[in-house]
């Protein structure tokens, strides 16, 4: 049994093979958090670990002469205004104007498997025997409010996931201003806290500073998503932490839309991560016999370093969050046309694209944006899901039909939860806004955000949207979303619900996605937000895939693909080869290393074939029969392991690891390239020690050494450009593969990169 409650000590210890989380019913009634980390042997009594001690202005919860003080303890889900004078996990309003609230210990329940959260997103379990969870009930007498706290241990990861539900049994209306879905409590400061931020075209950089007193923290505040500036995870780190030792406390967030997520270091140097909806903005209401069901927190616990941290988030969210069919499925192999065309396309256009994409062997054709409506630029015509016979005169159905018959599969863009001023859908219900009446309504993109808090709008969208699928032959939706919420305010809601409404419209857009996956089983769903700014368990729970970045300059990809493998899957990450100069950073990079980063994650194409010479033909053709040959083992079967990072210097190596051991492939990837280069080594990991392997890359230049450059420095071509060799695990992942950074700069210009194929010798 993995959770277990001792009855003499009022301890509750779950605990598997890796983790404890100790919680211990105080004398007060309320919960403290007395340990979390590293799995403990079980006995009945670990009250000792309970500390406490008189302090100059402490205020005392319990009866003199105790001395139980809320501000000196460590608590599992703290209140607001009874001496505890740090940020509370959450806040209740009540009739008279009061916030104070004293929830204690009713009852408790342990039971084998987990709860569904539906309608939000959550992990899950196939059988009853992955998990187990425990309820804790916690009642407010005055109000007559339950408070249930959710944990479920999973058997086999060292994971541990809580979320928090209020029931209103009380006759009087509560505000919940404040419900945050975890609080965790450190007793020592000495950690670093490390999270992905960043911005349009550089999402998820890795960043960590050390955990000074005070507040710290990041937030999403943009109300349709967790956005590109900050992601709902952060991780507290031991300062000697490496990728592959030490301590570390992951927390990731099953959300999309607002969000907070802080570390509070007391004077008394205790730590207080806090995780939940974000509360600016949040109230909700709850009359007699309503219920709020916060979403769930994921925490991770390793002592093995970071790299063992993502494996672990890799596997359960791959394995356990994402659902459907294409969660166990190789990913196709895919061509979008968006940098091909942008919106300048007709038929013809992209039939000759799709034609080439079917001649190098891509499976899959994605029509992206400017299909419908008057969609001729970004100024109009998002809202009208019918398609742009001018354009497209055969329809999505004519076109889909033609793609199938080249023997490729058809798959479409959408950006459902928008709508332009221009368009039908607009001018039929300009109510249908989110934005507050005689305020000004900001745009961006030309576009405003329509109010999916309200049943209605998404009614309407997916009666349009289900129509266009049903009647053509589509096996993929991108489902794009590219603006932020501003003036969060809905003409649907009464004045006192206006805090619901940015919940209401996650719950929405959740409620649209789970209508169409359920409605469209073998569809794949991508979703994407101007590249990555919705990529969050959230969504992967509904499209097992997200669009990683609008950048797809390589280098750049490198820094990208590294920080979001923290927390996400391979499997997950949108990953295309583009053309170059590249469109965002206009940047030249080789095609080889274009498409040994994108090798990392779902791989496809997204320019126009037609343009490439013969010779890169050939290349395109050979990169997808390598990516057919391995992507099972890069998308299902490998661990990842991140060897070299581009936050610390030139050079970013990765690799991933059959879970035999006996394949795996390993890319290096050089910044800039060096003159007169030394050589390095890189140090692999995973593989088994004493196996034999054979080692395989192909040094051939991406373009032929120039021979004006044999005349006068004596380089000559390689004439043997694939190296073969073979070496124990041990010297694979001790000693290192060579690497000779001179020779490196003349496979191609700055941005060279080599993939290693290491196989079990025969
Ligand atoms: C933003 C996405 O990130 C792009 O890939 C593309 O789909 C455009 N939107 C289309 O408007």
């Amino acid at each position: 049994m993995a959770i277990v409650f001792h009855e003499k000590t009022n301890i509750f210890h779950l605990t598997n093979k890796d983790v404890s989380y100790l919680i211990r019913i105080m004398e007060n009634g309320q919960l403290e958090n007395l340990y979390y980390g590293k799995a403990l042997k079980d006995r009945e009594d670990f009250s000792y670990m309970h500390e406490e001690g008189m302090r100059s202005q402490m205020s005392i919860n319990v009866p003199e002469p105790g001395l139980l003080s809320m501000h000196y303890t460590r608590q599992e889900y703290p209140s607001y205004g009874t001496g505890d004078y740090r940020s509370p996990a959450f806040t209740v309003l009540q009739e008279n104007g009061s916030r104070i609230s004293n929830y204690v210990y009713a009852a408790h329940s342990v039971f084998a498997g987990k709860k569904s959260l539906e309608p939000l997103p959550a992990t899950y379990v196939e059988s009853d025997e992955e998990a187990s969870t425990l309820e804790i009930t916690l009642h407010d007498q005055v109000t007559n409010t339950d408070l249930i706290l959710s944990y479920t241990i999973y058997e086999n990861h060292p994971v541990i996931t809580r979320s928090a539900r209020f029931l209103q049994k009380g006759s009087e209306k509560i505000v919940l201003e404040r419900a945050l879905s975890a609080s965790v409590e450190f007793i020592d400061m000495d950690y670093e806290l490390m999270h992905l931020s960043g911005a349009w075209s550089r999402e998820r950089y890795v960043k960590t500073k050390k955990l000074e007193t005070g507040i710290q923290g990041v937030q999403g505040l943009n109300g349709t998503c967790c956005g590109a500036e900050f992601n709902p995870f952060l991780a507290l780190k031991r300062p000697d932490t490496t990728e592959f030792q030490g301590e570390v406390y992951g927390f990731s967030f099953v959300y999309s839309g607002n969000f907070l997520a802080q570390a509070e270091v007391t004077t008394f140097d205790m730590t207080r991560i806090l995780m939940g909806i974000n509360p600016e903005g949040f109230a909700w209401e709850l009359k007699q016999g309503e219920s709020f069901q916060t979403p769930e927190v994921v925490m991770v616990y390793s002592d093995q370093g970071l790299n063992k941290m993502s494996q672990v988030y890799h596997r359960l969210y791959r394995t356990r969050l994402m659902r459907g069919k294409w969660r166990d499925l190789a990913r196709p192999i895919l061509l979008n046309n968006w940098e091909a065309t942008y919106f300048d396309f007709n038929e013809e256009k992209i039939l000759n694209i799709a034609r080439k994409a079917k001649e190098v062997g891509v499976e899959l054709f994605v029509l992206d944006d400017g299909w419908f409506g008057a969609r001729n630029d970004d100024y109009r015509g998002l809202g009208d899901w019918y398609v742009n016979l001018d354009k497209l005169p055969d329809g999505i159905s004519g076109l889909s039909r033609k793609v199938e018959e080249l023997g490729l599969k058809f798959g479409l863009w959408v950006e459902l939860e928008m709508v332009n001023k221009d368009s039908d859908l607009y001018r039929a219900h300009p109510d249908w806004l989110i934005g507050v009446p005689d305020r000004f309504e900001s745009h961006a993109r030309h576009q405003h955000v329509l109010d999916f808090s309200r049943k209605e709008v998404v009614d309407y969208i997916h009666e349009m949207i289900s129509k266009v699928i049903r009647e053509s032959s589509i096996s993929y939706i991108k489902w794009d979303m590219n603006r932020y919420m501003t003036e969060p305010y809905s003409r649907g809601a009464a004045p006192s619900e206006q805090g619901m409404v940015m919940h209401r419209y996650m719950l929405g857009v959740y409620d649209l996605y789970t209508r169409l996956t359920t409605e469209f089983p073998d569809i794949l769903f991508e979703s994407c937000a101007s590249g990555g700014a919705r990529f969050d368990p959230g969504m992967l729970y509904f499209a097992p895939q997200t669009w990683t970045s609008d950048d797809t300059d390589a280098n750049e990809r490198t820094k990208i693909q590294y920080g979001t493998s923290m927390v996400y899957p391979i499997v997950s990450m949108g990953s295309h080869v583009s053309a170059v100069p590249n469109h965002q950073l206009h940047r030249d990079t080789s095609l080889a290393t274009r498409a040994n980063v994108a090798y990392f994650g779902t791989f496809g194409y997204e320019l126009d074939l037609n343009l490439l010479e013969d010779r890169e033909i050939a290349q395109v053709k050979e990169q997808i029969r390598f990516m057919k040959e391995y992507r099972e083992l890069i998308q299902m079967d490998g661990d990842f392991y991140r060897l070299l990072s581009p936050f610390a210097g030139n050079e970013t190596a990765w690799m991933v690891v059959s879970q035999d051991k006996q394949t795996a492939i390993a890319g290096y990837y050089q910044c800039l390239n060096r003159v007169n280069g030394s050589w390095c080594r890189l140090k692999l990991q995973g593989l088994c020690e004493d196996t034999l392997y054979e080692v395989s890359y192909d040094t051939t230049p991406d373009t032929p050494v120039d021979s004006r450059l044999e005349a006068a420095y004596g380089i000559r071509s390689d004439k043997n450009p694939v190296k073969t060799y073979q070496a124990y695990g041990t010297e694979l992942m001790y000693a290192g593969i060579p690497i000779d950074r001179d020779t490196l700069k003349r496979k191609s210009m700055d941005f060279a990169s080599l993939i290693f194929v290491i196989k079990k010798a025969n």
